[in-house]
């Protein structure tokens, strides 16, 4: 039980990687906050957690709204004290070209996948500075190149290694690191890519995380991680 009742926060856990990472993250010790915006699952990864022996609650929150993260982070603290770990990982994918994509679908990506990331940082940065802290950014190999029909997900990726590195830079007591994977088998990627295989399983990124967690002291501060 390597994380032993370190408190981490998992955006997007509802399903796909950020289940796999709650859940694993549960298996070592840690008390796990899942939250996303659909409380049917969030509640039930959540009790699937806690059902196996883990501590876990789940808070509804969108990571485009500041005030939903802030409460996330305040019931958290709440709960069990402060927060040790935060990975940002709720995002969504969008396949077009770029001159087939609208306004709308561009800003939606940004806002979930750059402003998410950021408001949490914002928020979660002050409370970590006390204590000393981890974050680890859930980007993507489509973050280190570009990729056709990509163009709105490899930006907002590529954003996400910039947050990670300025971020990285200006704090003390913090790790802060950004993950990213290939192409993992999930409902995001079979909704793209129906009928391709994907690099990864989502518990090998799983296990990447608690990797880091367990080890942080393996990365170099603001490193992207490459995952294949
Ligand atoms: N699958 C891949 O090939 C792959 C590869 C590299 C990196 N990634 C990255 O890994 C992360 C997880 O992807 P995935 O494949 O697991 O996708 P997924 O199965 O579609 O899951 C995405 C998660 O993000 C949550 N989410 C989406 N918008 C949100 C919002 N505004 N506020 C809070 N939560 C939100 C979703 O829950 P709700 O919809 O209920 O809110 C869901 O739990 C993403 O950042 C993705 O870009 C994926």
């Amino acid at each position: 039980m390597k994380l032993q009742n370190k408190s981490m926060i998992i955006t997007g856990s509802g399903r796909g990687i950020g289940e796999y990472i709650a859940k694993r993250l549960a298996r070592e010790g840690a008390n796990i906050v899942v939250t996303g915006r659909t409380t049917k699952d969030i509640e039930n990864v959540s009790k699937e957690i806690n059902d196996a022996g883990g501590r876990s609650i789940f808070i509804r929150g969108d990571v485009t709204r500041e005030e939903d993260v802030k409460k996330v982070i305040q019931k958290t603290i709440t709960e069990f004290g402060k927060v040790d770990v935060c990975v940002n990982n709720a995002g969504i994918g969008l396949k077009k070209y770029i001159w087939e994509t609208d306004v709308k679908e561009f800003e939606e990506v940004m806002e979930v996948n750059v402003k998410g990331t950021f408001l949490y940082m914002k928020q979660i940065i002050p409370e970590m500075e006390r204590n000393g802290g981890l974050i680890i950014n859930i980007s993507s190999g489509a973050g280190k190149e570009g990729i056709p029909l990509l163009g709105a997900y490899c930006a907002s990726k590529f954003a996400v290694i910039g947050l990670t590195e300025s971020a990285a830079a200006e704090v003390e007591n913090i790790k802060i690191v950004a993950l990213c994977p290939g192409s993992v088998d999930t409902g995001m990627f079979r909704r793209l890519f129906p009928g391709e295989k994907a690099d990864l399983k989502p518990y090998e990124v799983a296990e990447k995380v608690a990797d880091i967690c367990a080890n942080p002291g393996k990365y170099r501060q603001g490193q992207s991680i490459e995952l294949y």
